[in-house]
């Protein structure tokens, strides 16, 4: 009798915690976080005169993106290819013609309020004058984005990121990347053979469908500058972190990611599956560097190795810590995650985009030949000097990279109340920088900025376009990307060695629907026809 009276009131007091749990969750989560903030934000940029759809809970604008994006057929036209915003970034397609002559409207991306800049002086004033007071702000799933993007650079703002910045940056600078040369142009050796022998055997000509290989260009240059002599077990990282990103962009297609907290969490086969990747990762990366500490320490060299590897493990303090403010070990492991994640989608895809603006563009694509032919020669004698004489080259790829901008937008969490010289932006909002709107915008770039003209990089940057913050394919301010001049020599090095092969023919199977998916890429591949020379 009494032991039923004790388990009521036990259960009486378990209730009481589960229900005032769940309240606090509702109040906190639903109604101060979900409903609350994004008014409250709204009200003071509404009083400013910015515009924008209205609020709605839960999702925000999101739905109406998805289905506006369903609306496009398979193929969009590819002779209006320079406005990438429907299929890349609805919010640009749907929302700045609605208000016409805004630099910026304000939307919501689930419960999070987004100001969407596309005026360059506003870009500067945030992400560069006052990159102090800015936060990041990412996808919230940790465990996986651990596996993937890792936790290094691009994760991290304040102290610990200037440490590892500092730490890093002399690795990219022009010296260091002198220096590896020879491993991009022997990472671009096998898919090119492999190209040879199939136009070989076809007759002087084939189509093929470059997507997989230019992934594995990019990925086996990483694995060559990287980590040098351990290339083998680098590529195999390269490898897991594919699989690894494929069964991650699967499950943000689901709409269980977007509804349900900690969603990876959850055991599901995938998620267990995608938990072993991002540990074999570690594995192999542990095994790398553990292989080189080991062999200095018994003595069997002195050094490191010259490789990015072997420069992080130089200058790395002892320790595994992720919370230390140091550059140690641990922070080798995660750049090095990050390394691949960044630099291999993004120069795989840049490099897509060249291939097919050179399909279309053929005087370009002759032009740009001439100047490689003249340049490097038939000794392919590849090296920094030769690199920066490729000016044509040069040209496309900065063309393509503005019109299929890479990143096409760049987004920052404030941390702190923005007073800029004419509007304030409160705590607590997103400020989205449309960079490929930018990178289209009449108003920079000219009556012509839809076609695509490699000459206005004639003069360089500063003549092609009149504001400086109008071109920013790598990003703006203390965080612009470390790999920026590593990517224009890579890309350099593979239009070169290409086009001193093959003619490039456009091909009728190709399907055009540029689309993002962290990064903008072709969404059916790219099929193109190669003719030998
Ligand atoms: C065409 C190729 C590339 C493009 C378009 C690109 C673009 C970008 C952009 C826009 C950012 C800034 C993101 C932000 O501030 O939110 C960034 C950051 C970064 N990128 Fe790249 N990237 C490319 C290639 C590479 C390569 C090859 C590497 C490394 C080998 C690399 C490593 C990084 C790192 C580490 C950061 C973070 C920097 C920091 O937060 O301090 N990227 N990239
Ligand atoms: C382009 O980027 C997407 C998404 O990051 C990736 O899945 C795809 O493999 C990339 N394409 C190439 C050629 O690497
Ligand atoms: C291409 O753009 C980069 C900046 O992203 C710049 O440093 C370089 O000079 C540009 N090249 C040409 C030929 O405009």
């Amino acid at each position: 009798m009494e032991s039923r009276v004790m388990s009521s009131e036990l259960w009486n007091a378990v209730a009481v915690v589960v229900v005032t749990f769940i309240g606090y969750q509702i109040l906190n989560k639903v109604l101060w976080r979900g409903i609350w903030t994004p008014l409250r934000l709204r009200r003071i940029m509404v009083k400013q005169g910015v515009r924008g759809p209205p609020f709605r809970f839960p999702f925000g604008q999101v739905l109406e993106f998805v289905t506006f994006m369903n609306s496009f057929p398979e193929v969009v036209p590819l002779d209006s290819y320079a406005d990438l915003s429907p299929t890349v970034t609805p919010q640009y397609a749907l929302y700045y013609p609605q208000f016409p002559g805004a630099k910026y409207f304000l939307y919501w991306w689930g419960k999070t309020t987004r100001l969407c800049v596309r005026d360059p002086e506003i870009a500067k004033e945030v992400f560069i004058n006052n990159h102090a007071h800015l936060k990041c702000a990412h996808l919230g799933d940790t465990y996986l984005m651990k596996g993937l993007i890792g936790r290094g650079l691009v994760a991290l703002m304040g102290e610990k990121w200037s440490t590892e910045r500092r730490a890093i940056n002399p690795f990219f600078h022009q010296d260091a990347l002198k220096g590896m040369v020879e491993a991009m142009v022997e990472g671009t050796a096998t898919e090119i053979q492999k190209w040879e022998q199939i136009v070989a055997q076809a007759g002087g000509s084939a189509e093929i469908d470059i997507e997989a290989d230019m992934h594995k260009i990019s990925g086996r240059i990483l694995s060559l500058t990287a980590f040098g002599t351990d290339s083998e077990k680098g590529f195999q990282v390269y490898e897991t972190q594919t699989e690894l990103a494929k069964e991650y962009y699967q499950m943000l297609r689901g709409v269980g990611f977007w509804i349900i907290p900690r969603y990876s969490d959850i055991p599901l086969k995938s998620h267990r599956h995608m938990r072993q990747m991002a540990k074999k990762i570690d594995t192999l990366l542990h095994e790398i560097l553990d292989g080189r500490l080991e062999a200095v320490r018994k003595g069997v060299t002195n050094s490191y190795g010259n490789d990015l590897l072997g420069r992080m493990l130089t200058s790395a303090a002892d320790g595994w810590s992720e919370g230390s403010p140091d550059f140690n070990l641990q922070s080798v492991i995660e750049n090095s995650k990050l390394f691949y994640f960044a630099g291999q989608d993004t120069v795989a895809n840049a490099s897509l985009f060249t291939m097919l603006m050179l399909t279309l563009h053929p005087e370009w694509q002759d032009r740009a030949r001439a100047e490689v032919m003249e340049v490097v020669g038939d000794e392919e004698s590849f090296d920094a000097s030769v690199l920066s004489r490729l000016k044509v080259v040069g040209m496309v790829v900065n063309e393509t990279m503005r019109t299929f901008t890479i990143a096409p937008t760049m987004v920052r969490l404030t941390g702190k109340d923005l007073q800029l010289k004419n509007l304030f932006i409160p705590e607590g909002v997103v400020v989205e920088f449309s960079t490929n709107a930018v990178h289209q915008d009449k108003e920079y770039w000219g009556e012509d900025a839809a076609e695509f003209k490699p000459e206005r990089f004639a003069n360089g940057v500063a003549a092609a376009c009149s504001h400086p913050q109008a071109f920013v394919p790598f990003g703006l301010g203390p965080k612009i990307c470390i790999g920026n001049n590593f990517a224009m020599m890579e890309l350099k090095i593979i239009v070169s060695k290409v086009l001193r092969r093959f003619q490039l023919l456009p091909s009728p199977n190709y399907k055009h629907h540029p689309c993002n998916v962290v990064v903008t890429r072709p969404k059916y591949g790219l099929p193109i026809i190669l003719k030998a020379l």
